[in-house]
């Protein structure tokens, strides 16, 4: 096997990852870097690996690699990695449980007024103006408000969370944070905790089902309210940073491609499947990574224990052989196949409420014909994440 250069942070990958991620699926679904990463650019091995037990999450070594073993010193990285998400079997897997049945269907389902009316409120007055970052006046607040109702964190709480969320997303990229930006990472989430604790310790924190739920799972097993704020925190951050990529890049392509945004206003498609392929094309995350406990045959090779395998699902999901002409927008397709959400036991416990609030920004923005604007969007340096920095419209014939 010819070993690859694969270098997500690179000018070139930064620009178009999904032409490094078509070349290397067109010569083969298994790769080896020459720093000995595994990658994995099939669809179908994509999902043997996601759904063998065999192959874990592994963020804590990641995290060491990273920042020293001593990296929970460091508050911001502690907090990242006390969370139920990333210690996997924390309070014997109660708070996981407990977080899917708080974003279930029919819980999900039960919001979708409310969700449609934060979207319609935010985005009339933000496209008053002649210029707009959608991103900012429009995809960030819509999807943190909505992230915050399901949760019932009060939403001025949940304000200064964008404020560590980039730092935190950097902190799980194979983007580095330099000292300076980890020690302000630190001060800031600190900060943040210390609100955040004061309110699970108030009375009001019992009026949220989820809140209370895991305030009774942290008394159950002994873990501080601090614990509590960890398990939030990761929520928030999942919560809202992905689906506001979603919804500023679904922005951005209707910009740029206006026939297609007036053929989805047509009607014709149904918005659950228009969804499904932004969601193929334009996933936020963009890698997951594994390692297995023991050596494993994959495709013909030997995984070490030790070695690290990066699923490249957003390669996955260009794969030719499970999606016929994979670069082009084809609402329509085949759905269930789609590795946006990864799969199998640490598949993403937000996707249901995930697609039904792209799916309500997706209709209230085509219900806005200004949204045909010239665009200029600009990427936040990261590899695993896909995350727009800001994305401007500007309107050239708005005459107010
Ligand atoms: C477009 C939106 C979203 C995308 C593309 C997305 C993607 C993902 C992916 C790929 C994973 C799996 C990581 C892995 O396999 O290692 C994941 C996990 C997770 N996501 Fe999402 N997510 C989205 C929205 C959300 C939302 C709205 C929430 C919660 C409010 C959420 C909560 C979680 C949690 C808690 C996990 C960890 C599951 C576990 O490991 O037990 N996500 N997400």
């Amino acid at each position: 096997m010819p070993h690859e250069v694969f270098n997500p942070l690179s000018a070139e990958h930064q620009a178009d990852p999904y032409g490094a991620y078509e070349s290397l699926a067109r010569r083969g679904p298994l790769h080896r870097t020459r720093l000995g990463l595994w990658l994995v650019s099939g669809h179908a091995l994509a999902t043997d690996v996601l759904k063998n037990r065999a192959f874990r999450t592994d963020y804590a070594t990641a995290l060491a690699q990273a920042y020293g073993a001593r990296f929970r010193q460091h508050p911001s990285l502690r907090h990242l990695s006390t969370s139920f998400a990333i210690d996997s079997d924390k309070a014997g897997g109660d708070v996981r449980k407990h977080i899917a049945r708080t974003l279930s269907q029919a819980r999900v389902h039960a919001h979708r007024d409310v969700i449609r009316d934060l979207a319609q409120g935010l985005l009339e007055p933000a496209l008053q103006a002649r210029s707009v970052d959608l991103l900012r006046e429009f995809a960030i607040p819509y999807t943190l408000q909505v992230v915050c109702k399901l949760l019932g964190v009060p939403s001025q709480l949940a304000e200064s969370i964008p404020s560590v969320s980039a730092g935190l997303l950097t902190a799980l990229d194979c983007a580095r944070l330099s000292a300076a930006e980890l020690k302000d990472l630190d001060t800031r989430t600190q900060a943040i905790a210390e609100q955040f604790v004061a309110f699970l310790g108030s009375p009001q924190a019992r009026d949220s089902e989820c809140i209370a739920g895991l305030l009774d799972i942290a008394n159950e097993h002994t873990l501080p309210l601090e614990s509590v704020f960890s398990d939030l925190l990761f929520l928030l951050l999942a919560g809202f940073e992905t689906t506001s990529s979603s919804v500023a890049q679904i922005g951005w392509f209707l910009a740029r491609y206006p026939d297609v945004a007036d053929d989805l206003r047509s009607g014709a498609a149904d918005t659950a499947v228009i969804v499904e392929e932004f969601a193929r094309m334009f996933p936020p995350v963009h890698i997951v990574t594994r390692r297995p406990g023991v050596d494993v045959e994959l495709a013909g090779a030997t995984v070490r224990s030790t070695q690290t395998v990066a699923v490249l699902i957003a390669a996955a999901n260009r794969d030719p052989s499970a999606f016929a002409d994979p670069g082009n927008f084809m609402h329509g397709r085949a759905r269930s196949s789609v590795l946006t959400f990864s799969a199998g036991w640490h598949h993403c416990l937000g996707a249901m409420l995930a697609r039904q609030e792209i799916g309500i920004a997706l209709e209230v923005m085509l219900e806005h014909p200004q949204l045909r604007r010239a665009s200029v969007a600009t990427w936040r340096k990261l590899g695993v994440f896909r995350s727009l920095q800001a994305l401007s419209l500007v309107d050239p014939h708005h005459h107010h």
